[in-house]
């Protein structure tokens, strides 16, 4: 089949602003949106930039807007989008460092905001930390973010606000708050709590609907929120 791919192309050394430029390519409905790309980039148009690395839905570097709606290009298929002409753009709210890649330093500055890791200064045990399945299970849903920022730049609030640390950065502090194991919930909150943090969700439910690996992200957020005002975790 023949379809044709629209890209935004933008390159900040030449152009004033973004545009659409055309391919038309020859593609068979299980190929990716990912393999239409490599076609222009190697066999059309050099120059064309975006991101990748993985091919298989775990690194998160492919996360782009595509006919509307944030996907990984990697898990795209063209059966699966149904129409002739795809459209492909970058994920909105990051500024366009070229094409389809953005600058990811504020995705990751909220990210490290939260301190995603795990604090306890007890002394450790002489074996590992124990933990039940119940108590592993409790954080089990924000172990999956793969950190390719599709909620977060599919975030409403996060496109107008400038001090949001979107829904991603909310679902990491998640992951670490509900650990049996972590005693930092109580650092974490100062950011979270902070006028840039959760209270700016307005339950829009994009986050959500844009998440490749399906977690529940308004539901962590509404988790945390209920965590910092009654110390539900
Ligand atoms: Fe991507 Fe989902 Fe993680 Fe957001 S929560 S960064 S959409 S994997
Ligand atoms: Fe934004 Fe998701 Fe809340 S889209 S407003 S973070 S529910």
């Amino acid at each position: 089949m023949q379809v044709t791919l629209k890209i935004l192309r933008y390159n900040p050394e030449k152009d004033a602003r973004p545009h659409w430029e055309s391919y038309r390519l020859e593609a068979e409905p299980m190929d990716r949106v990912l393999d239409l790309l490599h076609k222009v980039k190697w066999e059309g148009d050099g120059t064309l930039a975006f991101r990748r690395s993985c091919g298989h839905g775990i690194c998160g570097s492919c996360a782009m807007m595509i006919n509307g709606r944030n996907r990984l290009a990697c898990k795209t298929l063209v059966k699966d989008l149904g129409t002739e002409v795809i459209e492909v753009q970058p994920i909105r709210g990051l500024p366009v460092e070229k094409d389809l890649v953005v600058d990811m330093e504020p995705f990751f500055k909220a990210y490290r905001a939260v301190k995603p890791w795990l604090i306890n200064d007890e002394p450790p045990p002489e074996r590992e930390r124990l933990q039940s399945p119940e108590e592993r299970e409790r954080f089990d849903e924000g172990t999956k973010c793969i950190l390719c920022a599709s909620c977060t730049t599919s975030c409403p609030v996060f496109w107008v606000n400038g001090t949001y640390i979107g829904p991603s950065a909310v679902v990491q502090a998640h992951r670490f708050i509900f650990d049996s194991r972590d005693k930092g919930a109580h650092e974490r909150f100062p950011v979270l709590g902070s006028t840039g943090g959760v209270w700016r969700c307005r339950t829009a439910y994009n986050c959500t609907e844009a998440c490749p690996r399906e977690i529940p992200v308004t539901q962590l957020i509404q988790e945390v929120k209920r965590a910092i005002m009654f110390g539900e975790f």
